[in-house]
């Protein structure tokens, strides 16, 4: 296999004494889907947010490429501006119309002019199904249209790695799968995501490999095929078999 585009080895994250993510080895190839999966309080989001930089490592390597993020001489933000992350709430800025929303980063932060950085998100919008959309207050969207929205917004700095923290968790049933199709209109597309997710069908039809955590481990990684359909641990058959109850 060539050198995975996402490479992160011993990972571990404390809070305070309370260790929240233990030796965490994982790979994201380029262009592969891999969702993260497993309870409530397992460290998924912990997980993305070391990846994004948004939390500090105690221990271990995150390396994007060639760079090590984790490198303490790296500036995040830099590092960051590599990275696109999308969250359960959607975090738009309500005082910006949606266009605005998604050319801010752009323009701000990549210096690209606002005649370029517009006609982008517009490409985008269109592409995401809210051509209609780009001059309306976030308020105005749907739970889908805001989420979808936000996904253009971490699309418009062109990201080499997309991280979605259970993007569908907030929406109402119904609006579930607007979303999910555009996840995998992007993995048709090539990009690389990491995601952590509550919709096992979903990852089943479009994840290249499957992580399942617990207690801040990893418990079992493998195709999506081999761990949701055929798991080796009996924690990842308790747990698909609680999901499957629920769904
Ligand atoms: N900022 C924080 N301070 C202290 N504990 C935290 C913080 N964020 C998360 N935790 C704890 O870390 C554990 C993992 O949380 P999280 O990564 O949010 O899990 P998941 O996303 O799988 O539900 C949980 O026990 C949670 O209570
Ligand atoms: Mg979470």
């Amino acid at each position: 296999m060539s050198r995975p585009l996402l490479r992160i080895r011993g990972l571990r994250k404390q809070y305070g004494s309370r260790l929240v993510l233990s030796s965490i080895d994982l790979d994201v190839a380029e262009h592969e889907v891999v969702c993260l999966i497993g309870g409530s309080g397992s460290g998924k989001s912990t997980l993305l947010r070391c990846v994004d930089l948004l939390e500090v490592v105690d221990d271990g390597t995150v390396h994007l490429g060639e760079s090590e993020l984790t490198d303490p001489r790296l500036d995040p933000d830099v590092a960051r501006r590599r990275i696109g992350i999308v969250f359960q709430s959607y975090n738009l800025f309500p005082h910006l119309s949606v266009l605005d929303n998604i050319t801010l980063a752009p323009r701000q932060v990549h210096g690209v002019p606002r005649r370029r950085a517009e006609a982008s998100a517009r490409e985008l919008l269109d592409r995401l199904g809210l051509a209609d959309k780009a001059d309306e207050h976030p308020d105005r969207l749907s739970g889908g249209q805001q989420q979808r929205a936000a996904i253009a917004r971490a699309l418009a700095t062109e990201p080499e790695l997309l991280l979605f923290d259970e993007i569908t968790s907030a929406l109402d049933p119904e609006l579930v799968g607007e979303v999910l199709e555009v996840v995998a209109d992007l993995k048709q597309r090539g990009l690389t995501i990491l995601m952590a997710t509550h919709e096992m069908d979903f990852a089943r039809r479009v994840a290249d490999r499957v992580c399942f955590l617990e207690d801040g481990v990893i418990v079992e990684q493998g195709t999506a095929e081999q761990v949701l359909t055929a798991p080796r641990e009996p924690a990842t058959r308790r747990f698909l078999a609680r999901a499957l109850d629920r769904s």
